[in-house]
């Protein structure tokens, strides 16, 4: 047992003496304000979270949440091409699409699954992805699954997109790809088969594509555009709907489980890719659809981040978390290119980085140190989440703590 474990203990040691060791802890949310955290006596602010409309705890979701456990179960039963689709399940995607604006759209277990699965199932050896190099995990884990040859740019630089499928198309026409590799006749490229992936809201920085030029160069190409929307679904586009549109992405995917305060993920796309996917998608096909309450959820949230109210909320969010922005730069710290919620406060050193977190949460303030590997190398920092249950107040004892912590930490 100790031997066959020995690489994972070492691993552990290392990643410890590092500061790089995470664990989990444990926590109780008040509301969308406030959370106890383990080993703090008093309730703390919470600035961790992705519920940036702060609705995770909303009454209408809730009811739904228990309407559709009270019709159909606790669980769905089966897959969704066995016996898990309810009449309901496809009437909710057929709302996600006329929101999104596409044909068709289909639901998912999680973000991380529908990355996974539909990246895998839509390119393949013959394909090549081009993809972001700040992209969410879970796009790069189905870029790879999928086998195509996997090509990263420089966060958010077209040149650079532009310079490294030149380079590729050279290559390939000479018959050996850029790192090498001698491509077979069975596994020739297919120029039909380039696939550019980016975030639109990128999680751990706070900004955003520029997804008009990336899609004006994906149409130039050939290329088939891949956005993923987590964080800008709920929070973005004049119904909440995000930032990706069938006018910019070929596929649009997104997740419930952040600003639509839920869980599971959604893929818009034309009613073909929608067939494919049903039929190719090995976390669509090869998974139990998620549990009726989740569904009911996602009913519910979709309804309520169309209203007039939440485009409201929706709107002074964003003109508070551009001011938190600049207050936090006025304090000397580096948020980066941040437009949305997330406002990253970039340290460097991991060490120091997780100091002021530390600092912070003896203030009763939560907001946590993210280190390597989610980040590069040196850019250890606090991800600052703002949501719209934040008050003034909260916003200035954030401020007032971030300040000592600059000087003390
Ligand atoms: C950009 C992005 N895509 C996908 C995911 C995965 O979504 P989920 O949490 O629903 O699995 C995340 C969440 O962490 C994300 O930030």
């Amino acid at each position: 047992m100790q031997n066959s474990e020995g690489h994972f203990i070492k691993y552990l040691d290392d990643a410890e003496t590092a500061g790089l060791k995470r664990g989990l802890r444990s926590i109780y949310p008040l509301s969308a304000r406030e959370c106890m955290v383990d080993g703090v006596d008093d309730a703390c602010l919470d600035f961790s979270s992705n519920n940036y409309l702060g609705i995770a705890d909303h009454p209408r979701l809730k009811e739904e949440s228990i309407k559709w456990t009270n019709l159909f179960g606790t669980g769905s039963r089966a897959s969704r091409l066995v016996s898990g689709t309810f009449a309901e399940y496809l009437d909710l995607e057929e709302r996600i699409a006329e929101w999104k604006g596409y044909e068709a759209a289909l639901i998912l277990g999680s973000g991380y699954m529908a990355n996974t699965g539909v990246l895998s199932a839509i390119a393949d050896r013959k394909s090549a992805i081009f993809a972001d190099k700040l992209n969410h995990a879970s796009l790069n884990a189905g870029s790879m699954l999928s086998g195509a040859k996997f090509i990263r740019y420089e966060h958010g630089s077209i040149d650079a997109l532009a310079k490294k499928m030149q380079i590729f198309n050279e290559n390939r026409l000479a018959k050996t790809s850029d790192n090498g590799y001698r491509l077979s006749p069975d596994s020739a490229f297919d120029a039909s088969k380039m696939v550019i992936v980016s975030d639109t809201v990128f999680s751990m920085d706070g900004d955003v594509a520029d997804i008009e030029t990336l899609a004006k160069f994906a149409k130039e190409k050939g290329a088939m555009l891949y956005l993923d929307d987590a964080h800008a679904t709920g929070l973005f586009g004049e119904r909440g709907e995000g930032l990706a549109h069938c006018g910019n992405a070929n596929i649009a995917m997104g997740t419930f489980s952040k600003a639509m305060g839920c869980y599971g993920a959604y893929v818009a796309c034309s009613k073909t890719v929608r067939d494919y996917l049903v039929n190719r998608c090995g976390s669509f096909v090869y998974t139990t659809a998620m549990a009726p309450g989740a569904y009911g959820a996602i009913s519910a949230a979709i309804e309520l981040v169309q209203t007039d109210e939440y485009c409201e909320i929706r709107k002074n969010l964003l003109d508070s978390s551009a001011k938190l922005a600049e207050e936090i730069r006025g304090l000397g710290f580096d948020t980066g290119n941040s437009a949305t919620p997330i406002i990253p406060v970039i340290i460097g050193d991991t060490e120091r980085c997780v100091r002021i977190s530390q600092y912070l949460l003896s203030r009763n303030i939560f907001a946590v140190a993210i280190r390597p590997p989610t980040v590069p190398t040196n850019s250890a920092r606090l991800r600052i989440s703002l949501n719209a249950a934040h008050r003034r107040e909260d916003i200035e004892l954030l401020l007032e703590a971030l300040e000592e912590a600059g000087r003390l930490c």
